[in-house]
């Protein structure tokens, strides 16, 4: 099994809660061992400034080889990576790829997590649906206003869940991701569906890049929309730092 460390990968210390140099992702971002219902993470990133992506329109402006290191454990960590379809569409997702770093942190379970996309139109990449391996088939979570032709379409290699009428709703998405035993839910956003989520009161973890840029006052926030307000109070996990970017990892606070 290789590990982080021979890999040649970016080199994490902790600063809260307590300094050290070595960093083990896997053990600093390990879910709650025992789950007896669903729990959402948020992971995403920020520039110093507070934007959510960069001049090109996309959060990897903002992302690092830190970042994209974090990034793949957490998904190694996930039972099932959440994105809404406008970041599916523009950051162009596709089926997760299996990673060696991964070493056994999957298993007894599929050797990637699915990807589960909130759409309203189903305007997605056909690779999303049909590279996905037969154990981790994409889950498209839609309404039931959904334009029928291509909720059969993408039924041909994917699965179709409508969770909802004119809109997913998220108790809907989380009760049906848990009904296929993923708990551990990982989402990536975007910005209006994390909102979304937030605002139901279903996130129970952000997991925050903040990225050495400042973008200016274009980008919207890591969070976006007309939802109810949701404010609420997190707790500080961990502070990590790597090449200038800093990780926080909160979770909610009752
Ligand atoms: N900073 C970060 O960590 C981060 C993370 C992810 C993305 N981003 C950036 O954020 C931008 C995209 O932002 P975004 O907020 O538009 O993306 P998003 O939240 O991923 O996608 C919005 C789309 O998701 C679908 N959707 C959301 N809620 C839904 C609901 N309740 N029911 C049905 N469908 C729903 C709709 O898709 P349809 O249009 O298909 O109906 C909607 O247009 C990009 O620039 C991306 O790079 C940043």
């Amino acid at each position: 099994m290789s590990s982080l460390a021979d890999s040649g990968a970016p080199h994490f210390r902790a600063l809260l809660p307590h300094p050290a140099p070595d960093v083990d992702l896997a053990t600093a971002y390990a879910y709650p061992a025992v789950l007896n219902r669903p729990w959402l993470r948020a992971n995403m990133i920020a520039s110093a400034d507070g934007g959510a992506w960069g001049p090109s329109g996309r959060s990897r402006d903002l992302s690092s080889a830190a970042d994209r290191t974090a990034m793949g454990i957490l998904r190694g960590l996930c039972d099932v990576v959440l994105a809404g379809a406008g970041t599916a569409r523009i950051e162009g997702y596709r089926p997760v790829r299996p990673r060696e770093v991964w070493g056994r942190l999957r298993e007894g379970r599929t050797a990637t997590p699915p990807v589960a996309v909130v759409t309203r139109t189903l305007d997605l990449n056909p690779a999303l649906l049909a590279e996905a391996p037969e154990d981790a088939r994409t889950i498209v979570l839609t309404t039931e206003s959904a334009p029928a032709a291509r909720r059969r379409a993408a039924a041909r290699s994917s699965e179709v869940v409508l969770a909802g009428d004119d809109s997913v709703r998220p108790e809907k998405a989380m009760a049906a991701l848990a009904e296929r035993g993923l708990f551990r839910v990982l989402t990536e956003g975007g910005p209006h569906l994390l909102a979304e989520f937030t605002s139901a009161g279903l996130l129970d973890e952000l997991c925050l890049t903040v990225s050495p840029h400042l973008t200016g006052p274009g980008p919207s926030r890591i969070v976006a929309g007309n939802v109810p307000s949701h404010a609420q109070n997190l707790e500080l996990g961990h502070l990590l730092e790597s090449e200038s970017s800093l990780f926080l990892r909160y979770t909610k606070r009752d």
